[in-house]
Order: structure tokens, then C-alpha cells, then sequence
């Protein structure tokens, strides 16, 4: 960080800004292999929510790889620096007051670990267990096969490591249910830890 540089607190604060919604803030950190269906539940999640009255935002990987994160790829330095930009902009939602939901790959632990710190008790971690046979023979995008032949590397799963949760607050096994049924599982969490009423 530069020197000189001075924070200033803001005339509105997190508790006034709180007290204008009907829900608390959370960060929903949905974290899976490629095409463990990430996108698919926190989609559905989000809908939920909203439908509900929620204020809500959703960052979701490949869209923020267009935008904010376009000059990073796929190399560990990359993906580390892709994590930790998502953590400062989900920071800053989750200070506006909104239950944010990111869906990204999020392979490293450290990561992880490093973004709950930043996110406080608002953070909520959601593993999305999806075998890798399963991913591989969903293959939506087609880049496990590209992977398989040499064709992308670094590619989670196969050529980069993927660093499972030990203890999601929210485990979702997508194998044995469906997408409702896992959203279901998300917004029960929230209702019971009096996150949404
Ligand atoms: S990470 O690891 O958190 O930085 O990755 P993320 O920002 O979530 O981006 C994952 C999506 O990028 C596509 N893609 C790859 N994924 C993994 N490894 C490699 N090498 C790779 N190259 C491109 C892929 O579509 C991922 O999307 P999802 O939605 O996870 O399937």
C-alpha cells in the first residue's frame, strides 16, 4: 500500500445502511470444481432471495474474468490475485448491506481462508462437492476434454490442484439432489443463523 494515504469514515454507516433493509448482509462463497454446477445454485439461490425482497448481488467467474479481472489467467499467481480481488469487491458489497454470492473456483485454501478473515462472521462458506467424474462427463463448456488432450493448462482437476473445504458451513452434495433442492439447503441455512427472516 502507498504511504500518506488516510481512511476516511463515511456519514452513512454499515449499521444505518443495515437498518434500511429487512435482512443481515452475508458473503454466500460458493466454491467447486469447473461444472460442479457453482453458477447453476448460486443462480438459483439468488432468485430465491430476491424473490423473498433480499438486496442481493452475484459474482459470478467467468463474468468478472470479462471485466474486472481480464488480465489474469489461470496460473496459480493469477488465480490468487483473481480471489483476492473478488474478496475486496464482495467486502464492499457486503458493507453496502447486501447478501453477495461468488461463484468462483476458489482452488486454494490459503484463499479462502484469507477471504473469511477479510468477510468476518459474514462469511459462509458453500462447497459445491461434485465428484470430478461427474464435472468430467457433465463437461458443459467442453474444457475438460480440452484439458484431457493437452489442449488447456493448468486446468483444475486435472493439471492444478483443487484444495476441498474441511468445513463448509454449507456442504452440498449436487450428486444426490437437485438444484432446488440445494438452494433449499442455502436459504434454510441463512433463515436458521437469522440471516433472512
Ligand atoms: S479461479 O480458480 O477461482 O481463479 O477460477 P474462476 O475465476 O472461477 O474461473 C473458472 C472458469 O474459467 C474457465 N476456465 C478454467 N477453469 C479452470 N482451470 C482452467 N485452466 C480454466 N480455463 C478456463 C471455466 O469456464 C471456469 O468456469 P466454471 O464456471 O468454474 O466451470
Amino acid at each position: 500500500m502507498s504511504t500518506n494515504i488516510v481512511w476516511h469514515n463515511t456519514s452513512v454507516s454499515h449499521e444505518d445502511r443495515i437498518a434500511h433493509k429487512g435482512h443481515q448482509p452475508a458473503l454466500l462463497w460458493y466454491t467447486g470444481l469447473s461444472g460442479s454446477g457453482k453458477s447453476t445454485i448460486a443462480n438459483a439461490v439468488d432468485r430465491k432471495l430476491f424473490e423473498l425482497g433480499c438486496h442481493t448481488y452475484l459474482l459470478d467467474g467467468d463474468n468478472v474474468r470479462h471485466g474486472l479481472n481480464n488480465d489474469l489467467g489461470f496460473g496459480d499467481d493469477d488465480r490468487v490475485e483473481n480471489i483476492r480481488r473478488i474478496t475486496e469487491v464482495a467486502k464492499l458489497f457486503v458493507d453496502a448491506g447486501l447478501i453477495v454470492g461468488t461463484a468462483f473456483i476458489s482452488p486454494f485454501r490459503a484463499d479462502r481462508a484469507q477471504a473469511r478473515k477479510i468477510a468476518g462472521e459474514r462469511f459462509i462458506e458453500v462447497f459445491v462437492d461434485t465428484p470430478l467424474a461427474i464435472c468430467e462427463q457433465r463437461d458443459p463448456k467442453g474444457l475438460y476434454e480440452k484439458a484431457r488432450a493437452g489442449e488447456i493448462a493448468n486446468f483444475t482437476g486435472i493439471s492444478s490442484p483443487y484444495e476441498a473445504p474441511e468445513s463448509p458451513e454449507i456442504h452440498l452434495r449436487t450428486a444426490e439432489m437437485s438444484v432446488e433442492a440445494a438452494a433449499e439447503q442455502v436459504t434454510d441455512y441463512l433463515r436458521r443463523k437469522g440471516f433472512i427472516f
